[in-house]
């Protein structure tokens, strides 16, 4: 190797060292932290759909299992009055755990149906 091309090669090894640095600095903004939104949670755009997916193979009005329907806003409601639905799906003690022989609701979802409870659980 003569002094050229070893120059060369540090010049080169420090390009790529300094582009990887700032590919390593721009991570955050390439690939953000997903980030829950909890605020002005919707029955119909938030609730529903989840409930919808996860939980009225189930408990949908014509076969509920275990005689729990959610389907429906007043339906749904009941289950919030009584606890039942925070408590089975955060998967508290004295409750059974929702939705069943499945993995339990990610944590932005569960996050969003209790927002939505403590927004007023409203018809909206
Ligand atoms: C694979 C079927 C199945 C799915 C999916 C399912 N459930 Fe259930 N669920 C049952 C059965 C069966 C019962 C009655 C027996 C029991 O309580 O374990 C029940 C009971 C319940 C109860 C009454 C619990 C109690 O403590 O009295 C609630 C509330 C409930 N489910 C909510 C949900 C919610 C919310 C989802 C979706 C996140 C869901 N379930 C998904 C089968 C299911």
């Amino acid at each position: 190797m003569n002094l050229k091309s070893h120059h060369l090669w540090i010049a080169g090894m420090v390009l790529i060292l300094s582009l990887s640095k700032c590919y390593y600095d721009n991570e955050e903004d390439l690939y953000p932290v997903v980030e829950c939104n909890t605020t002005n949670m919707s029955y119909a755009n938030n609730v529903n759909p989840i409930i919808t997916n996860n939980c009225l193979s189930c408990h949908n009005a014509q076969f509920p299992q275990g005689g729990v329907v959610l389907e429906g806003y007043s339906n749904l409601h009941n289950f919030v009055i009584n606890g039942k639905l925070k408590g089975s799906i955060q998967h508290d003690s004295g409750f059974s755990p929702m939705p069943q022989g499945a993995a339990k609701l990610s944590s932005c979802f569960i996050q969003q149906i209790n927002a939505w409870i403590d927004q007023g659980a409203q018809n909206n």
